[in-house]
């Protein structure tokens, strides 16, 4: 039998280190025991931006880099897109299973009856200037809503969690439809419980005077599928803010808009917007390959390439493929697809792409869909939001009923000075 330990020796002293393997990981701790002398600290790992640590266990979504397989609970994505609504997937993660036609009613009704804002979260919104940025009115919004339920401090607390879990899920759409109609000076339009989570999120969009507003099936689908897809993709960015905001015990509103701030930066849920943006200052299909080459030469980046976990493919890249079809059915075709559809052409086939395993990633197209639908460009993260906020809650919850989590604290590498004496004012150079 092999025997599940990691042998390290020290070169600098010669002693040998047997340390245990549990789920193909070593403990960091055990690292500290190798040391020079008895008072040295020990030895650490280091490793910015957590390119190869653990932190922590999680039963919640698999994702295997290499082959382009994302799962939530097991399930792959590609079947619970094709068949699920949003809601259902929404309590398979936060549940770990998929719920029965009763629990899916009661989760539904439970969720619709959390969609309304109070009115002074609505006052606060509107004391936002005309031209801020949704994702930051969303972020700040979110960040607010902890006011209203301070209750939601008690996070022990098994059932007031689960309240501020509705609620969180609930008027996320709300407070990003409303983010959206300030910008544009338009009337909030309040939500409509009779439609799907989806649907009732179009209709606070775009709805226009009294009208009943009836979302188009193919949209409303689609919108459904997109929010599946970005429900949650496990140790991202701002899942990782939201486990470490979290672990300080914070009220799972601050730590939501945390995820949310993490999620804004074009390196992460901005990386839509700004795939539209390149698209723009592309312009046109024939300047495609004058841009690939300085993006090679090293003038800024392919936006919708690459990942740090995929290097082979992003499985949800391709359902979003297939979905721009069904949804510039609808729509009309959006013309910005041409030079996509171009630069993906001549990337894959192209030496520096490949070799550094780039291939498109959700937000290569998903911005395309968005905008066919109507969606202006700076709502983009905010459509990442909405759906990821189910994601962040179950790994909020299931950090907080882990024994072995504590509050987040990485160590660091001090290369600073070592002590010397205060300079007063006059004698500094
Ligand atoms: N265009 C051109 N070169 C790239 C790109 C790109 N999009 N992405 C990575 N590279 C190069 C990078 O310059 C580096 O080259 P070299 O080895 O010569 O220094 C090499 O590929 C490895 O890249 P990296 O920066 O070490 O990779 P990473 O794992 O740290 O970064 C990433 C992952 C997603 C931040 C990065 O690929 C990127 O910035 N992509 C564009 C932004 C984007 O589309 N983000 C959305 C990610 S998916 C949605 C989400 O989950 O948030």
């Amino acid at each position: 039998m092999p025997k599940e330990t990691l042998t390290i020796t020290d070169n600098r002293t010669g002693k040998t280190f047997e340390l245990p393997i549990v789920n193909n990981t070593i403990h960091s701790t055990d690292l500290r025991q190798i040391k020079v002398k008895d008072d040295d600290f020990g030895m650490m790992t280091y490793d910015p931006a957590f390119m190869n640590t653990a932190l922590c266990k999680s039963t919640i979504t698999f994702i295997d880099g290499d082959k382009g397989i994302l799962r939530y609970r097991g399930y792959p994505i590609e079947q619970l897109a094709e068949k699920c609504t949003y809601l259902e997937v929404a309590y398979l993660i936060l549940h770990g299973e998929l719920p029965t036609k009763e629990q899916l009613t009661s989760w539904t009704t439970d969720i619709k009856l959390h969609t309304f804002i109070h009115e002074n979260v609505k006052l606060l919104m509107e004391g936002f200037r005309y031209d801020a940025h949704p994702m930051g009115m969303f972020v700040s919004t979110v960040a607010a809503l902890s006011t209203f339920y301070p209750e939601a401090g008690n996070i022990f607390d098994a059932g007031t969690r689960w309240k501020q879990t509705l609620r969180l899920i609930g008027k996320v759409p709300t407070v990003a439809a409303f983010a959206y109609r300030h910008s544009k000076g338009m009337p909030y339009v309040y939500p409509d419980n009779e439609l799907s989570f989806t649907g009732n999120f179009l209709n606070m969009m775009f709805r226009i005077g009294t009208v009943k507003y009836n979302p188009h099936p193919v949209l409303e689908r689609a919108l459904e599928i997109l929010f599946i897809l970005h429900a949650d993709h496990e140790l991202n960015c701002s899942t990782t803010a939201m486990r470490n905001v979290g672990s300080s015990h914070v009220d799972p509103y601050s730590a939501t808009a945390a995820a949310a701030a993490a999620l804004y930066g074009p390196l992460h849920g901005g990386a839509n917007e700004a795939v539209l943006r390149m698209l723009d200052q592309i312009d046109s299909i024939d300047k495609v390959p004058e841009f690939i080459k300085t993006v090679k030469g090293g003038e800024g980046k392919l936006m919708g390439f690459g990942h740090r976990v995929y290097k082979n493919f992003d499985p949800r890249a391709q359902v979003i493929k297939k979905l721009a079809d069904q949804v510039f059915e609808v729509t009309g075709r959006n013309p910005k697809l041409d030079i996509a559809l171009e630069l993906e052409r001549i990337a894959l086939q192209d030496e520096y792409f490949m070799k550094r395993k780039l291939y498109p990633n959700v937000d290569f197209y998903s911005g395309l869909i968005y905008q066919a639908m109507g969606f202006p460009l700076q709502m983009f993260p905010v459509l990442f939001a909405i759906p990821r906020t189910s994601g962040w809650i179950a790994h909020w919850q299931e950090m907080l009923q882990d024994p072995e989590q504590k509050i987040a604290r990485p160590r660091q590498v001090y290369l600073g000075y070592d002590k010397r004496d205060f300079v007063p004012i006059q004698s500094r150079k």
